[in-house]
């Protein structure tokens, strides 16, 4: 007799009896782990999880509570986890319960985004959630709107593709414009997309100087896209938005010759804000004129797993107009019949590149619904202040040099005095990931390099500030 399947997760029983072993398996990991990551290393690690995972594809299965009860506890025992205060290196958040738990029903229901009969109420949560936050970033304008994607990665990309699709008519190649601070996405981006490589503007202030922009855009001719970045992965800064909207407004052919699109001298910019990391911004009364001029941006980049504390995947690209996206429109009869369509079942199918797709809007709907504008504004302002604290406590310790006052939550500093070098840094982040003590980044700015605090989580205190200097001057001099 064959056995009964395993449950199905719309099992509430199976489902809560499974999710306590799970959650018990989260603890014990991660009090074995005892710290923001394992200590020992790679090696350490790799020779835990190959122990505990054994065969991964066994002849015949260890039932689902063990498999939960050492698959998750290896995980949890071996996690760079971004709840600890000392883990602090990267834009990896840590994800709020509520968003989490939001996550669960959409994993336990599994509703896919491509057609309407696969996500009837998924689909109504996302149009409704999508416009009210591209309303955030366009407040002005009439049909603003706003793709989910799996992050800043492909947020850019659509960036790159509606531009190309917009402006590379008449078979001219659209170029961007990036800084030298913006992030790695854009090459790749220009690259799969078959568009020329990026113009590289020098950011050695760590921002975009706009008049080295204007220099850049005179070299060119054509349709052009210029990336700004708000909130920048070295050093969490802001490139000059509004200053950069004005030159992309002025970059245009001379008017007697109409600035036809089939003319050479066709000139024409449009702006891209990556603002997958400053974007939260929005939400805090007290930080949002740091983001003035967006609304004047074609499209934006913002990422609720950075400063949004979502679990990822939770990308957003909001356009100033709708319009920019109907090149996307795709028909697959299986999904978006034209009879279908004109009958009134909603066609999802252009509001993505992919086909099956995660209703990642669920958990940042609940999420919205749960702290209103004024509950993330202050989980923003929270870490803003954390990282004014960090940087006070840098340039009160004597060992050590602060680069810059912060503008977001990214704070850089190195150890100072003699025999310091690029390679003493380094290796202060390596002995404390070695020994599982801080997870700190590294970025390089004013040609050196620099050890880097990323700060994401409002629940850090000040004695774990604290606690970061101490760990780092204790590393400095062995
Ligand atoms: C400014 C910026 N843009 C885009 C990205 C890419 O985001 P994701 O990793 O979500 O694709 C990052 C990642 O750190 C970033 O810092």
């Amino acid at each position: 007799m064959r056995a009964e399947p395993p449950p199905l997760a719309a099992d509430p029983t199976a489902l809560s009896r499974l999710l306590g072993t799970t959650l018990d398996a989260l603890r014990d990991g991660a009090r074995t782990r005892g710290g923001p990551l394992p200590a020992g290393g790679p090696e350490a690690v790799a020779r835990r999880v190959r122990e505990a995972l054994g065969e991964p594809l066994p002849e015949t299965g260890h039932g689902a509570d063990e498999a939960l009860r050492t698959l998750v506890r290896v995980l949890a025992e071996g996690a760079a986890d971004p709840a600890h205060p000392l883990c602090a290196a990267h834009l990896h958040t840590p994800p709020l319960a509520l968003a989490a738990a939001a996550d669960l029903a959409a994993s336990a229901l599994n509703p896919s985004m491509d057609s309407w009969d696969q996500a009837p109420a998924a689909s109504a949560i996302e149009d409704r959630v999508t416009a009210a936050l591209a309303a955030e970033v366009f407040p002005d304008a009439p049909r603003p709107d706003a793709l989910v994607t799996t992050g800043g990665t492909e947020s850019n990309q659509l960036a790159l593709l509606l531009a190309r699709e917009r402006q590379g008519r008449q078979g001219r190649a659209v170029r961007t414009v990036v800084g030298a601070n913006a992030h790695h996405s854009f090459q790749r981006a220009a690259w799969l997309l078959g568009l020329p490589e990026p113009v590289v503007v020098p950011t050695p202030r760590g921002t975009l100087d706009p008049a080295a922009v204007r220099e850049a855009l005179a070299a060119l001719s054509g349709p052009v896209l210029v990336v700004a970045t708000a909130g920048t992965t070295d050093e969490g800064l802001i490139d000059p938005i509004p200053a950069l909207a004005d030159l992309c407004a002025d970059y245009r052919a001379d008017d007697r010759t109409d600035n036809r699109a089939d003319l050479p001298e066709y000139r024409h910019a449009d702006l891209h804000v990556d603002a997958a990391y400053g974007g939260p911004l929005l939400f805090s009364r007290t930080h949002r004129p740091l983001l003035d001029g967006l609304a004047r941006a074609r499209t934006v980049t913002v990422d609720l797993h950075k400063l949004g504390w979502q679990p990822a995947a939770a990308g957003l690209l909001a356009v100033r107009d709708a319009a920019d996206l109907a090149v996307l429109g795709h028909t697959a009869a299986y999904l978006n019949a034209d009879d279908d369509t004109e009958a009134g079942l909603p066609d999802l199918l252009g509001r993505s590149l992919r086909t099956t797709r995660r209703p990642d809007v669920l958990k940042t709907a609940v999420t919205l619904r749960a702290l209103g504008r004024a509950g993330l504004g202050e989980l923003v302002d929270a870490c803003m202040d954390r990282a004014q604290e960090l940087a006070d406590l840098v340039e009160k310790a004597p060992g050590l040099d602060l680069r810059a006052r912060p503008t977001l939550t990214t704070v850089l500093f190195r150890p100072n005095g003699p025999g310091v070098t690029d390679g003493t840094v380094a290796a202060v982040r390596r002995t404390l990931l070695a020994e599982g003590r801080a997870v700190l980044g590294r970025a390089e700015a004013d040609g050196r390099l620099w050890l880097k605090a990323t700060l994401l989580n409002p629940h850090a205190t000040s004695g774990d500030l604290a606690q970061l200097i101490t760990l780092v001057e204790g590393s400095t001099h062995r």
